[in-house]
Order: C-alpha cells, then structure tokens, then sequence
C-alpha cells in the first residue's frame, strides 16, 4: 500500500511526458559512416584509457563495441561492478543516467563521460528527493530499500541499494532481521518482491514506462500461439504477467535462462534491446517480443526504452571527442549515495551471487 497522494502521481505522469518528448531518435548511420564513427571510437577510447560499458538495452552496435574493446555489457548491477573494479581512467556509460551516477559515485576517481546526459528512467523521474524524504521521514521504522533506477539524492536517503538481480536476497536477509521496508520506486517489482518474501513493505508507487506496456491478455493469446515457448519477464512487468511467466528475472537471469532452459522458443517481457545477446548465445533458438498495449503509433515504448535508444556511436563519438556529458555528483551527496551501493555490492560477493564483470 503507498501513502502518494494522488496529485503526486498525476504530476508524475505530466513529468514523465515531457521527458518523453525531449528524446531524440539517433541519426541513422550508412555503413561507411558506421566503420569510420568506431575507428574514430575506437582511436580515442585507446589514447585516453577509456571503457565503454553499455546496458543490454542499448543499440547492438554499442553492445559489440564494447565487448570488442575490452569494456562490457551487462545488466545494471554487473555494471556497477565493472566500472567500479575496471582500471580504465574514463568509463564512458551507455545506458541511462542512473547508471552513469551510479559508476561515478562507486568511481569518483575516474572520468564518467555518457553518450547523452537526456538519457533518464521514468522511475527515477517519478520518484523527486523532495517527495521521498518526507515519504521516509514518515516512516522511521522501516529500512529504506530503493531500486537503483533513481537519483543520487534517493540513493543518498537510503539504506539499502539493490537492483532487480539482488532485491529479493536483499528483503530476504533484512526480513530474517526483523526489519519491515519502505520500498521505492517501482511498485511492480515492489509487489513481487513482496508477495515472493512475505516481507512487510511499504510501496513508493510508479512504474517502468516500457514493461507496464506489457499485457497478460495478449501474452495468453500469444501462449496459445507459441504453445511450447517458455515465458521470460522482467520483474518490473505487471503482476498479471508475471503470473504467467516461466521466468522472472533481471537482464542477466533471463539471458541465462534462455541457455539453460531447454525450450527451444521464448516469449520475452522486456526491453528488445536484448534479443541481440540473447539471439547470439542461442543461434538456433526462437526469441518472440512479448505484446504490448499498443503498435507502434500508439504505445509509448512498444518494447523498447526510448531512453535507451538515445545512446548511438555519434553521440558517443561526441562525447569522447569534446568530454562532453561528464557526469558530476557532488561531493558529499556521493558519500552518502557510496554507503547503500557499496552495501549492495558487498553482498551480492557474500552471497556470491553470479556478478560477473570482473575488469
Ligand atoms: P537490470 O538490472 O535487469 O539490467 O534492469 C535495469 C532496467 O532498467 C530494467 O528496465
Ligand atoms: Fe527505466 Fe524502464 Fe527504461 Fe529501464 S526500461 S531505464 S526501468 S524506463
């Protein structure tokens, strides 16, 4: 249950439309312009000590030049990690800005460049400091427990830091402490969370723009369709739709289940940005988008994060060639915001939780 007001949530909405309609679809590039934007890319990344770590949402041509570089692809956790650990002196974060923070703080040593800084969450927008901390301040016996698609304030408030690959380990562990939640930002993730641990929490209410789109009505007619396919969703989906998957997990436990299972077709509920990595580790197998609320002219995602999208080799190229983009989290906010993202961290290797992206 969440104690939002709801003209909170309807300024929220209005937010997240004109955020909306700030982005900016890349240039489309011809393949001569393509090889000589990653020669430049790459001519530069190598003079200035610089790695690209690129979420599975974003264009494949980032994915592959980061794995050709020496950087990394991976879901937001396994990013952390990466940039946190990686030598480099500047990591350049394609992903959204949540993700760039997030390094910057785990890495205030290095330079943290990003394709474009426009690059936002709808559950980051949809959660303000402003709005949050009288939220908490209400609730001083719960722990704070805030998803780490949020600002460096939210996280600074907080006192634990998870992301869809370590949340439900996380509850677990505080639940066996006796403890009761204050969770933020997604509630659908929230809700799952909830209802897996049985924990006692408190829901922030908002919701990723792109997986609420998804549809359980159309997952069923498309079940019947596809019969022997195995559903694969996305934590922060509907419950209606996670009551019908095979599969919940973040980008990396979905990949994973994608090789392990061995179903040879797969509905997917999540960004399509990952059926280039799930389409390269399973050549033969069959990746299928999972419906939307609408087609083209009228979702606003159609599965696809439209944030994500902004992230291209021209902007990047940009950004590298005149440091533009630089992400700047000031001092003592990124203390603050260091202490639940290293607790995160430190117990996702406790736990050894599958984290790769060892630099
Ligand atoms: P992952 O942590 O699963 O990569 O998810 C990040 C995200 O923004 C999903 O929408
Ligand atoms: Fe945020 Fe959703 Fe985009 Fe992920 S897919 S970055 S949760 S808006």
């Amino acid at each position: 249950m969440s104690s939002i007001p709801s003209n909170q949530l309807a300024a929220d909405q209005v937010a997240v439309r004109q955020f909306l309609d700030r982005t900016v679809a890349p240039a489309q590039l011809s393949s001569s312009e393509l090889a000589d934007y990653k020669d430049r890319i790459i001519r530069l990344m190598q003079e200035k000590n610089a790695r690209l770590v690129a979420h599975y949402y974003t264009d494949s041509v980032l994915q592959d030049l980061a794995e050709e570089t020496r950087g990394f692809v991976g879901d937001s956790l396994e990013m952390a990690r990466f940039g946190h650990d990686c030598d480099a002196e500047i990591l350049v974060v394609a992903g959204v800005r949540f993700m760039g923070e997030t390094a910057k703080i785990l890495s205030p040593n290095k330079t943290v460049l990003m394709p474009t800084l426009e690059a936002t969450c709808s559950l980051d927008i949809a959660c303000r400091i402003e709005d949050f901390a009288p939220f908490c301040d209400a609730h001083l016996d719960r722990e704070v427990v805030v998803y780490a698609n949020t600002s460096a304030a939210v996280k600074a408030r907080s006192d634990w830091v998870v992301t869809s690959s370590i949340a439900l380990e996380v509850v677990d562990h505080l639940m066996g402490q006796g403890k009761k939640i204050l969770w933020a930002p997604d509630k659908h993730l929230g809700n799952y969370i909830q209802r897996t641990t049985g924990a006692d929490m408190l829901l922030w209410d908002a919701a990723c723009i792109v997986h609420e789109e998804f549809k359980s009505r159309g997952l069923q007619d498309m079940r019947s369709l596809y019969p022997e396919a195995a559903i694969l969703a996305h934590p922060e989906s509907p419950q209606a739709v996670l009551e019908i998957a095979d599969v919940i997990g973040s980008t990396t436990q979905i990949i994973k289940a994608s090789q392990n299972l061995s179903n040879d077709e797969f509905i997917v509920a999540t960004d399509r940005g990952i059926f280039h990595k799930l389409q390269q580790l399973s050549p033969n197998k069959k990746f299928i988008v999972a419906p939307t609320a609408g087609e083209d002219a009228t979702c606003r995602s159609c599965a696809h994060c439209p944030w994500m999208a902004m992230n291209s080799l021209d902007t990047m190229l940009r950004s590298l060639e005149q440091g533009d983009n630089e992400i700047q989290v000031e001092g003592e906010l990124a203390e603050a915001a260091m202490r639940p993202l290293t607790r995160m961290l430190n117990f996702a290797s406790e736990q050894h939780l599958a984290v790769k992206g060892k630099a």
